[in-house]
């Protein structure tokens, strides 16, 4: 398995281009099942979930073509999407087994041919993540819902109805997959208390270049009026928040300045106002944001994880490392995920001092410095949290399995070298 070698020590400055994001990349691919025509979708980040899912379609038999293209003048993939007709209904064991975000399928195909099977997710290194709120929605559309031998089988005998659904949490994944059904259901639909994450909105924003009937973009309560058939489109993925709030952190943990190129200030207001109370300034630029931390002492600052505009569960862990470098205490809660803290074991190899309260919530003090050391993580968050400890740790880090970084961070040694870090992978044959 690849590993990441890094020297820390180094100030990082320069520029970083923002990739399209993942988690709107995702559910955009599983939008294009919804037509018999072609979806085209530009700025496509090119990392192994969307690889995954690709797989997952091209088996239900969707056409995939790919172009190397440009997106703002950078190298970034364009993927062609056609399912002329679904051959499969089935997302199997090993797909959903891979990449969770496989279970995007089921809205989609239980609104075009009112049948799906999918292997119910289990739980993961971050939490039990149930389907629940998932399933009840459909459920209330008119879907009949079994469980049996670890699959869903759910069949809306025709076409789903429209329903007032009032979701009981707050769910990024139910949002989209419900909001993918409602587009072709029979009637009309309202979410209430929906997620009001960048992703989704990028989603309903496609939908309705397809032809659907989506009010409310943007806030908990979206309405949905069901349309007989949606056509093909083109779409630019919206920049990835989470790896710009990532690299943000790079800036400020190594006391660098980075200017993000293509990064969305209103994606990220709350994490960024974090830095400023630290004392990194942050400015709006023409092509992005400015992170600059030279010379500035930092001072740590809680956070507490909350669904957006709250403060993102997925920039937690970098935080964390984070306030590490700062002077004083911080306390960092998790109200998301009830297991989101496996990165403090490993951080505290490297010198950290953390103290963890039960599930939900860690006290953070400054040290001096950090030692470099062998780590693992076990998400992709985590292992991009260990990363950074490592850019300003004394001597030598290697990051473990570093599959969850290519998960959803895009050329992470190649943005890293550029901007001064001294960064390599090595491949398990070199070893
Ligand atoms: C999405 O996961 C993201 N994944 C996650 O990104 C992100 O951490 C999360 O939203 C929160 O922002 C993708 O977009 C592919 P949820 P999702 O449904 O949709 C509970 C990353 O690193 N819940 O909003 O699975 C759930 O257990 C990742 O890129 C139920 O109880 O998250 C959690 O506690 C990891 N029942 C909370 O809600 C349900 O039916 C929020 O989960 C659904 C969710």
């Amino acid at each position: 398995m690849d590993k990441i070698k890094i020297h820390g020590g180094k100030v990082l400055e320069g520029e970083i281009f923002i990739s399209g994001a993942k988690n709107a990349a995702l559910p955009l691919i599983c939008a294009s099942l919804l037509t018999d025509e072609t979806v085209t979708l530009t700025n496509m980040p090119m990392l192994s979930d969307i690889k995954a899912m690709n797989n997952l379609l091209e088996q239900l038999g969707t056409k995939i073509d790919d172009f190397d293209d440009f997106a703002d003048n950078h190298p970034a993939k364009t993927y062609s999407y056609r399912t002329k007709v679904a051959t499969s209904l089935v997302a199997p064991y090993d797909y959903v087994r891979k990449m969770r975000a496989s279970y995007y399928v089921l809205g989609p195909l239980l609104a075009r041919y009112g049948k799906c099977e999918l292997s119910l997710p289990g739980g993961c290194a971050i939490g039990a993540r149930p389907m629940d709120i998932h399933l009840s929605a459909l459920e209330q559309m008119g879907a009949n819902i079994e469980i049996k031998n670890g699959y869903i089988h759910a069949d809306a005998k025709g076409r789903l109805k429209g329903a007032h659904i009032i979701f009981p949490g707050v769910s990024v994944g139910a949002t989209c997959n419900v909001l993918m059904a409602a587009v072709l259901a029979e009637g009309r639909t309202v979410l209430e208390n929906a997620a009001k994450e960048p992703e989704i909105g990028d989603l309903a924003n496609m939908l309705n270049a397809m032809g659907a009937k989506i009010e409310g973009i943007g806030t908990a309560v979206l309405t949905i009026d069901g349309v007989d058939k949606l056509y093909g489109t083109r779409h630019k993925v919206i920049a990835d928040r989470i790896e710009a709030g990532s690299y943000a952190v790079a800036a400020a943990i190594t006391r660098g300045k980075i200017e993000l190129i293509n990064a969305l200030p209103s994606t990220l207001r709350r994490p960024l106002q974090v830095l400023k109370d630290m004392g990194v300034k942050v400015t709006e630029t023409e092509r992005g944001i400015l992170v600059d931390a030279k010379n500035c002492k930092l001072v740590g600052k809680d956070i507490m994880t909350e669904p957006f505009p709250g403060f993102p569960t997925d920039l937690q862990a970098q935080f964390l490392a984070l306030m590490l470098t700062a002077d004083g205490a911080a306390m960092v809660t998790e109200t998301i995920f009830e297991n989101r803290f496996m990165h403090v074991p490993e951080l505290l190899r490297m010198g950290a001092n953390i103290n963890v309260h039960g599930h939900a919530s860690a006290i953070v003090r400054g040290v001096g410095k950090l030692s470099g050391a062998q780590v693992m993580a076990t998400d992709l968050r985590a292992s991009f949290a260990l990363v950074l400890a490592g850019l300003v740790a004394e001597g030598e880090t290697v990051v473990n399995r570093v599959y969850h970084l290519d998960r959803g961070y895009e050329k992470l040694e190649e943005k890293l070298r550029a901007v001064g870090a001294d960064i390599q992978r090595i491949k398990e044959d070199d070893e």
